[in-house]
């Protein structure tokens, strides 16, 4: 994991986009951190990074108070790409002028036409012309001394900008964004040939790099993980197993609200790992729980709870535990709060962290890599792609997906049913770009007519979204011939269900989950 010399630091203005920005880095070799733009001088000299990123802000930089950064960072001699806000923030602190959109340029919004030197080496490989995505209400009305422009739009004289001496360029449009036709070369260009960077960020040196890592802190102790069968834990426990083998302990509460064979797969996926898996077969301890409980965030609550009180319970029948491991992403520490992006929404993970139990240190080994990242190391690790792949699945698992109480009948026939949809979807060949699709049982009842009798049964709702980042979905336009296969088979196949609607609503207004 050659990190130590090809490294970019990404600083956080307060952007909606910065998570892609970092996702795109990584996606094209190289190792990149998100640190917030109050970040203090000597924490971003002592990250030694080989490239700065400046990110988009919802700021202007010529506002009091306006996020900005120490100009000792202009000294460090290192190459910086300046987006949107940040593109201004370079070219104000460093002598140009930046104004309100109005006089001389427009605001811009959208897709934008625009023409770029492509002599530059920044968009070395370019067409003259092609379309960026726009952002900006604020614009360079003069450069700074050493900087000329180097794109133009029709709204905005200096869409872009550069210092070739001091290897300082700024965008004004967001090269992150898919719908900047070239963006990703762009910021390619920007790696390769302005840092000089060769992409040596791998999932095969990650491995290699982590397990020696891990022995070296774990040594001769023990590690005890929760595993969940999500794709996070999974990874996490076969990274482990890889390091320490019988020194880890993973224990899988199986709640009884997992999908139709998951539980097993997961079982099966970690026999023959060398580490210990204990199966806690807890799903009548769940069922009671949830008993006659109608509301989500109540059903979730007591989901969270009981989960911690069965781990704890296993992991004091196993003795004191050095470490406790888990499946921390860096998504989720993103999402809690690093950045000055709104935090969008807190999910409590499979059952959280028990308090009680005592551990000495929590490990925490997937911690800086993005979910791409950690499904292409699960396969580096011989993960079977099914577990891999798999799409994401909340924590309480199917009982946010049956509105109303949770009885086993119904849990049998949601099982089922998503089954059913699952397997009619990847046949389909639409798994992998479907982001998340699953069934819901629905507490409608409607009357039916099945040979010559009269029903009245449960309608099941097809949710499938598609979406890349999860905080905003589309429904998916999927084929009527594949609806059509489904509700036959359900409404076949599934005793208690006469009904199957398909939910063509979008996140906001809807979310993903239906509680
Ligand atoms: P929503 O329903 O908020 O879901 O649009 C967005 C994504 O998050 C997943 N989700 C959860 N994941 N614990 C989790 O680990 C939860 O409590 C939880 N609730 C929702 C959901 O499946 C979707 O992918």
């Amino acid at each position: 994991m050659e990190t130590e010399r090809e490294r970019v630091l990404i600083l956080d203005f307060g952007g909606q986009y910065d998570q892609l920005i970092a996702r795109r880095v990584r996606e094209l070799g190289v190792y990149c951190e998100i640190l917030p733009w109050q970040t203090p001088f000597r924490e971003i000299e002592a990250f030694r990074p080989g490239g700065i990123i400046f990110t988009g802000g919802p700021g202007s930089v010529y506002e009091p108070g306006a996020p900005d950064t120490d100009p000792a960072v202009f000294g460090l001699g290192v190459p910086i790409l300046g987006i949107c806000y940040g593109c201004q923030l370079l070219a104000a602190r460093l002598g140009g002028k930046v104004i309100p959109a109005g006089a001389d340029a427009a605001r811009e919004y959208g897709r934008t036409e625009t023409a770029f030197s492509t002599e530059n080496p920044l968009f070395r490989g370019l067409p003259g012309k092609s379309v960026t995505w726009m952002s900006h209400g604020d614009f360079i009305s003069r450069l700074p001394e050493g900087f000329r422009d180097i794109a133009n739009s029709e709204g905005c004289p200096t869409a872009a900008i550069c210092d070739g001496e001091r290897r300082f360029y700024g965008v004004q449009f967001h090269p992150e964004v898919r719908h900047t036709e070239y963006g990703r070369e762009i910021l390619r260009n920007f790696l390769y040939a302005v840092c000089g960077f060769h992409g040596t960020w791998t999932m095969e040196n990650y491995r290699t790099q982590a397990v020696r890592e891990l022995r070296e802190k774990i040594g001769e102790e023990r590690v005890l993980l929760a595993l969940s069968g999500g794709v996070d834990s999974s990874v996490c426990a076969a990274l482990l197993a890889e390091a320490v083998g019988e020194q880890l302990t993973c224990v899988f509460v199986d709640h009884g609200l997992l999908r139709k064979g998951e539980g097993d797969e997961v079982e099966a996926a970690f026999a023959h790992r060398g580490a210990r898996l204990i199966r806690v077969n807890a799903g009548e301890r769940f069922r009671k729980k949830l008993a006659g409980i109608r509301n989500p965030e109540e059903k979730r609550k007591r989901i969270g709870e009981e989960f911690i009180r069965v781990f704890e319970e296993e992991s004091r029948k196993l003795g004191r535990m050095d470490y406790l491991a888990q499946g921390t992403i860096y998504s989720d520490v993103i999402e809690s709060g690093l950045g000055s992006a709104a935090v969008i929404k807190s999910h409590h993970n499979v059952g959280g962290l028990p308090d009680t139990v005592d551990f000495r240190e929590i490990l925490e080994p997937l911690r800086l890599l993005f979910k791409d990242e950690v499904r292409q190391l699960g396969r580096e690790l011989g993960l079977p792609e099914g577990l891999v792949s798999r799409q994401p699945f909340p924590g309480p698992g199917l009982a946010i997906r049956i509105i109303g109480a949770v009885t086993k009948e119904k849990l049998a026939a949601l099982r089922e049913a998503d089954a059913i949809f699952r397997e009619e979807l990847e046949a389909a060949g639409l798994g992998e770009r479907t982001a998340q699709y699953f069934a819901v049982l629905t507490d409608l009842r409607s009357v039916g007519v099945m040979g010559d009798g009269r029903s009245y049964d449960r309608a099941v709702a097809l949710r499938a979204v598609e979406t890349e980042d999860f905080m905003t979905a589309d429904w998916a336009k999927l084929p009527y011939a594949l609806l059509d296969r489904v509700s036959r088979r359900i409404v076949g196949e599934v005793p208690g269900v006469n009904r199957v609607l398909y939910d063509v609503t979008s996140k906001p207004p809807a979310t993903v989950e239906y509680e």
